[in-house]
């Protein structure tokens, strides 16, 4: 995915700094590399850091760190890190305004079949009413399109397998009602 994005030099190069970089700001620096120097990632499939609350970071680079989560980008990235450093990390992204995409307002109707799907299963109950997030519960709101959609489906399969709650929640879903909340949430 990110092959097309870069070439494995550079990520080895991008591996070879985040082992050298010693404070948070030279580590934030090795991120911006892909999340991005202002805020908005260099992929669509690369979520957005900024802002994001810093329960959830921390819990993210722990669950790569001991592969719970699943990423063969970010598990050696983050194979170095201590507690501290992660936790310094969530709480400088999370410090960080949240960036504008520019993505459109989902339709009419694609919002109505959003907000349907949202109340029957509930998501506002962690996610919170404008959908953005607190402690270790995301913030959904404004996230990229194709990241949520790719992550959705992610926990819907189980490759994504450090909350089974969540897809337990997915899969209590329509395929149709979680492309209408990826819509929706990324529009927000
Ligand atoms: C080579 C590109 C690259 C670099 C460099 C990188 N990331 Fe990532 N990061 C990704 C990708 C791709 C994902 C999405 C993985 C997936 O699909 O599950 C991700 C996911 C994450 C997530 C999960 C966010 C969420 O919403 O679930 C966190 C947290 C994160 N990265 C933090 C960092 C930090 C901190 C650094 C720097 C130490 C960093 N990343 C460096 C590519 C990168
Ligand atoms: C019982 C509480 C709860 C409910 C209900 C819930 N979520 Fe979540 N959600 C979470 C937690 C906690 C996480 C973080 C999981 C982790 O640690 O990986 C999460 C993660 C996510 C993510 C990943 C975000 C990212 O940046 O990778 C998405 C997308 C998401 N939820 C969407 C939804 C949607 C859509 C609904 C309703 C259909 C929903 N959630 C309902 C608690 C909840």
């Amino acid at each position: 995915m990110l092959g097309k994005l870069m070439t494995c030099a550079a990520v080895v190069l991008m591996l070879a700094s985040a082992a050298r970089a010693e404070t948070i700001e030279e580590k934030a620096q090795v991120c911006a590399g892909c999340h991005g120097a202002d805020g908005k990632p260099i992929d669509k499939t690369i979520p957005v850091l900024w802002g994001q609350t810093a329960g959830y970071i921390y819990m993210q680079l722990r669950d790569f760190k001991s592969a719970a989560r699943k990423s063969e980008i970010m598990e050696p990235l983050v194979s170095e890190f201590q507690r501290d450093d992660m936790l310094a990390l969530a709480e400088y992204f999370s410090q960080k305004p949240w960036p504008d995409l520019g993505q459109p307002r989902a339709p009419k109707d694609v919002a109505a079949k959003a907000l349907a799907a949202s109340a029957s299963i509930g998501c506002p109950a962690c996610h919170l009413d404008r959908f953005q997030g607190d402690g270790t519960v995301p913030r959904l709101a404004g996230q990229g399109r194709d990241y949520l959609a790719k992550t959705i489906d992610d926990f819907r399969t189980r490759a994504r397998a450090n909350n089974p709650g969540m897809s337990d929640l997915m899969q209590a879903a329509s395929p149709e009602d979680l492309t209408a909340l990826a819509d929706y949430l990324a529009g927000l």
